[in-house]
């Protein structure tokens, strides 16, 4: 296998407009403009590239350029995967390639559902989650494709220091975390429970509060006091606050096991400089985005912070997975190595 310059930029640019797809996404949620085109695939009865810039105004402007920019998007990894196809010879490189093509176009069709269905909160989860997960893919064809993967040599058998073993092991699991954070994000956007709680660090003034019927009933007043709901959205419910608790206790939990996997980065062994570079990323990351989340809840989710706040954990998550993939290429596994350049086995 031979490092592919054009491929590996290419594979680079599709993971970058799909950062810019998950930010236009995360708009469309925030400002609650999911429904301002009620017509799918279609936009107002037009073919969508046909559609008026002029007519692009309010909501129709966030939901409809979501969908233009979701067009370019699979158009690229349509490229992207007849390219992999045609000039490489690692086969679970183009299997990887094979996924991203079918999430996109999975993603697309939960795109229509949601808008067709009124926006039904599994899919609308399910949308915000394959985004994301289609993301991680992406970026880890640009990063399998990049001249360091495939021209680095690899640690000679029984030379590979289990150092970088179990640094793959511990942001692996980062990783996990992460996407199951996300996941509960979503759930909490899609049920409206982000401001469920609207104190931070103490929720209703303790760490856990109480989830009674009298509890709730005071916890509503006070919202509706707060101008955060009104009396014709009905009692906060018990669910809403148990997945906001989640989500804010996973998220902190996350958060410290996210910074210990930035410091055994920043500290691998031999000081390889791109694993210190992710880890200083990650810590940065990590603070930026558990401040996001306080922010979201405290300054009552404005569109631009609670978009930050979706746009970054993307970022963290992606991170965090090639954080994973740089250590295990670093350990010499030979699944994912080059076979000729596994034979040479130099470290
Ligand atoms: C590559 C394809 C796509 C990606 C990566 C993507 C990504 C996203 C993301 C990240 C969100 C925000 C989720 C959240 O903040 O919780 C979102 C929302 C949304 N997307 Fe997409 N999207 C894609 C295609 C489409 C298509 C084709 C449609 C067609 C209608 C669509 C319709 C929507 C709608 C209506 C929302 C708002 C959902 C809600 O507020 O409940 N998306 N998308
Ligand atoms: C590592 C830490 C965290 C990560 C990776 C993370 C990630 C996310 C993501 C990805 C979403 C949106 C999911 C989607 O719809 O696509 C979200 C939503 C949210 N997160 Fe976090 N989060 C973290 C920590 C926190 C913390 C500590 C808080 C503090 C309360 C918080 C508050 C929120 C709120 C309020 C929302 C919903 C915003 C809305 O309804 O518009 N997050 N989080």
């Amino acid at each position: 296998m031979t490092f592919h310059r054009g491929l590996h930029r290419f594979a680079v640019l599709t993971a970058f407009s799909t950062f810019l797809l998950i930010i236009a996404g995360g708009l469309v949620t925030s400002t609650g403009s999911g429904l301002s085109v009620p017509d799918w695939p279609n936009t107002y009865g037009r073919f969508m590239f046909a559609y008026p810039i002029d007519d692009m105004v309010g909501g129709i402007f966030y939901e409809h350029s979501h969908r233009m920019i979701a067009s370019v998007v699979g158009f690229l990894t349509v490229i992207l995967t007849i390219w992999v196809w045609r000039r490489e010879q690692r086969r679970w490189v183009k299997n990887l390639t094979l996924l991203a093509l079918l999430s996109v176009i999975l993603q697309g069709v939960l795109g229509g559902i949601t808008v067709l269905y009124l926006l039904p909160t599994a899919v609308s989860v399910a949308h915000a989650t394959l985004a994301q997960t289609f993301f991680v893919l992406v970026s880890s064809i640009a990063l399998v494709t990049s001249r360091w993967w495939i021209e680095r040599p690899s640690p000679a058998p029984g030379t590979a220091s289990p150092g970088q073993a179990s640094l793959t092991t511990l942001a692996a699991g980062a990783s996990l975390m992460v996407w199951v954070q996300l996941v509960l994000g979503a759930v909490m956007r899609h049920t409206a429970s982000g401001l469920a709680v609207p104190d931070f660090p103490l929720a209703y003034g303790s760490l856990f509060p109480s989830l009674s019927p009298q509890a709730l009933q005071h916890y509503t007043e006070t919202l509706i006091r707060d101008d955060i709901r009104i009396a014709a959205d009905g009692p906060v419910a018990a669910g809403q606050i148990f997945i906001h608790l989640l989500h804010r206790y996973w998220g902190i939990f996350t958060g410290a096991v996210l910074c210990w996997t930035a410091v055994r980065s920043m500290r691998s062994p031999g000081r390889v400089p791109r694993l210190g570079g992710l880890g200083s990323i990650m810590a940065v990351l990590t603070l930026l985005q558990v401040s996001l989340g306080a922010a979201t809840v405290l300054l009552r989710k404005p569109v631009e912070v609670a978009t930050a706040h979706v746009a970054l954990g993307a970022f963290l998550l992606v991170v965090s997975v090639l954080t994973a993939l740089h250590a295990y290429r670093l350990s010499g596994h030979r699944g994912f190595v080059p076979a000729t350049l596994a034979r040479e086995g130099v470290s």
